[in-house]
């Protein structure tokens, strides 16, 4: 729920060195980079504020090398700030997945951080369940072992506006600080308000004679792993429309060749795969920055002879090339700006007037106008630079400070390797709505997707840089242990690889326990995908029972959870037996439904009152026998 990509604006690390000041660590947890640059803005800010101290920005996975270390490291610290954004179905990102999974697991130390003064910002967003989890969790617990919470913890909203809810954290912060940081003598003199700069990359335009290097992605990328900074080049081999020309939607099944690639994958994992904007909607971003497509060029973070620039931290630079390139690949241009790129349109906008309502829709007196004008109508970056057509960033601020990078899109993997050990296939809906303003929005990924060449059709085939992400959405190890599947619409997808996984299994001579399948879609006639690949589960007993729910066939709507209830003493009976129960879809509203619907069969069958059902429910969870995909 992270939003993608703010501009970073302060240099990490400086080395350790015992200069009697006050250390002050700002750790992160991301995944599109935003808790990255939340953290890098506090320690600008923090730095031009209290010279005192020392300010040192680490991302979580780069703190400790082993588990151990992080208690050694941790008792050292003596003022900490924590910037965790929580994915999924509450859980942490990446880059901070095995710092949290130790913290949690630790939670009976005892008061060991009696030294340590903290602050926690989380960034979440208040559609989903599990709100800002991750920050919740770990602020909890640094309070219980004896830490000292400066200010109560920031729950970033990116539903709303959570630039908006890091300044007023910060708000809160600073007079802490100012305590502790600050001399008596010192009290007076941070007056001047601060006001970041606008970052900007140095820029190097080099001559169309060095412009036909080709420096697209090989199949071998050239590094031992590949992970989300070093994805491999993958060819899309099939490509199928699975509804029928009756639906009004779409929805694509696509099969990435991976023979060659090195790249592995297990039953349950998701593929990430950048994708790239359409071309009219790079046309239209050439047409507002009014620069050639051609233009061939190099961003930089170091000056010309090798100096960091001043002051900022930026992300790191994509390889050189042409203008028409990096908005294809590299910028974000359909999502809603950030206040932030608002400031950087401002100071590059010719008209004193354009600049004034830029600078006012990033103000707080203009906080209700950017939630209605840009949020609320889901305003494109392109949309707003249209009604400021004299605000034209030069390329330096335009890729570092207006556009977020281009971020790869997660999906679940809906084979099995036992099957398809050469091929990933994705299951992806097309998401195409009209907003507010009248824009048909395209998603990017889907109608890139949906528009793919495949390899079976010409040797021009599509490709896309794509890499594996792990997941613990795994079969039990033991394949007799009875498993029950919820999964509407594209919530399919990693069942489809479960159901081959197991039916390869039952070929082995694999003795199977019981399972259920719970399919939901709209209209048998339109949108009833892999209808025929299901039948055949069932036939060869690699499914035990497939449920279906249409919901727009009868005159009432008939969802998974309705199956569910109409099926709860066989949940009941197969969870006594020690089922495992999956869930995978839409987060916002299936899977909350599908969650109540559990807790009331736990409660119903098992004759519990409300708070049994729900410490069982819980209990599933923990023990990891109830898993969600969600998103
Ligand atoms: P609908 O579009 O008719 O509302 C796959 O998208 C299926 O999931 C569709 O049949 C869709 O129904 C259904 N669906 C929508 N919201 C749901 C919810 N909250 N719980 C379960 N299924 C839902």
């Amino acid at each position: 729920f992270e939003p993608p990509k703010p501009p970073a604006v302060v240099k990490e690390d400086e080395p350790e060195v015992d200069d009697g000041k006050k250390k002050v660590t700002i750790f992160f947890g991301t995944q599109t980079g935003t808790a990255e640059g939340f953290a890098k803005a506090m320690a600008e800010e923090a730095k031009a504020r209290y010279e005192k101290a020392t300010f040192k920005v680490v991302d979580l996975d780069d703190y400790a090398a082993e588990d151990e270390e992080y208690e050694e490291k941790l008792k050292k610290e003596n003022v900490a700030f924590f910037f965790l954004a929580t994915y999924g179905d509450g859980e942490p990102t990446d880059n901070a997945a095995r710092f949290y999974k130790w913290f949690c697991e630790g939670k009976e130390r005892g008061q060991w951080l009696q030294n340590l003064q903290y602050g926690v910002f989380g960034l979440g967003n208040r559609q989903y369940e599990h709100f800002n989890k991750v920050a919740k969790v770990v602020d909890d617990i640094f309070a219980e072992q004896g830490g000292k919470r400066l200010v109560p913890v920031g729950l970033g909203d990116d539903d709303q506006c959570i630039e908006d809810d890091f300044t007023a954290w910060r708000e809160l912060l600073w007079p802490e600080l100012d305590q502790l940081l600050l001399d008596e003598d010192d009290a007076t003199t941070v007056s001047t308000p601060y006001t970041a700069a606008v970052p900007e990359y140095r820029v190097v335009f080099h001559e169309p004679a060095n412009a036909n290097v080709d420096r697209s992605l090989s199949n071998a990328n050239g590094h031992a792993v590949v992970d989300v900074q070093h994805p491999c080049r993958a060819n899309v081999a099939i490509r199928k429309e699975l509804h029928t020309p009756e639906s009004d939607r779409s929805c694509t099944h696509l099969e990435f060749d991976i023979a060659g690639t090195g790249l592995t994958y297990e039953t349950g994992d998701h593929v990430g795969v950048y994708c790239e904007n359409l071309i009219e909607t790079v046309e239209e971003a050439l047409n507002l920055l009014g620069l050639s497509p051609d233009t061939y060029f190099s961003i930089h973070t170091d000056n010309e002879d090798g100096t960091p620039l001043g002051g900022s931290s930026l992300p790191p630079p994509f390889p050189p090339c042409t203008l028409r390139s990096a908005l294809t690949k590299y910028a974000d241009v359909l999502s809603s700006p950030k206040k932030s790129a608002l400031l950087a349109l401002a100071a590059h906008a010719s008209d004193p007037a354009d600049a004034d309502r830029l600078r006012h829709l990033a103000s707080p007196a203009g906080k209700d106008e950017y939630a209605q004008w840009i949020i609320g109508s889901q305003r494109s970056l392109l949309e707003v630079m249209a009604e400021f057509p004299s605000a034209k960033p030069p390329l330096g601020v335009f890729f570092a400070a207006v556009a977020p990078r281009l971020q790869p899109r997660y999906y679940s993997i809906s084979s099995s390797p036992r099957m398809a050990p050469s091929k990933i296939h994705v299951t992806c809906a097309l998401v195409l709505d009209k907003t507010a303003t009248g824009r048909i929005h395209k998603g990017v990924c889907s109608t890139w997707m949906k528009n793919a060449v495949p390899l079976s059709k010409s040797n021009e085939c599509s490709w896309a840089p794509i890499f594996v992400r792990q997941s613990n959405f795994k079969l039990p190890t033991d394949a007799k242990v009875p498993i029950i599947m919820i999964g509407p619409g594209t919530g399919l997808a990693p069942f489809r690889g479960f159901l081959q996984e197991r039916f390869a299994l039952k070929e082995d001579g694999t003795e199977l326990g019981p399972s259920v399948l719970f399919f939901g879609c709209r209209n048998h006639r339109m949108d009833y995908i892999y209808e025929e690949e299901l039948n055949n589960f069932v036939e060869s007993g690699a499914l035990s029972e497939l449920v279906v729910a249409f919901s727009r066939e009868g005159p009432t709507k008939e969802y998974v959870q309705h199956k569910m209830m109409e099926k709860a003493l066989d949940i009941w009976n197969m969870l006594s037996q020690g089922a495992y129960i999956y869930v995978c879809g839409d987060a916002k509203g299936m899977a909350r439904d599908v969650h109540r619907a559990l807790h009331t069969i736990v409660q119903e069958q098992g004759s519990l009152d409300s708070s049994k059902a729900e410490s069982m429910v819980k209990n599933l969870q923990m023990s990891g026998r109830y898993l969600r995909d969600v998103w």
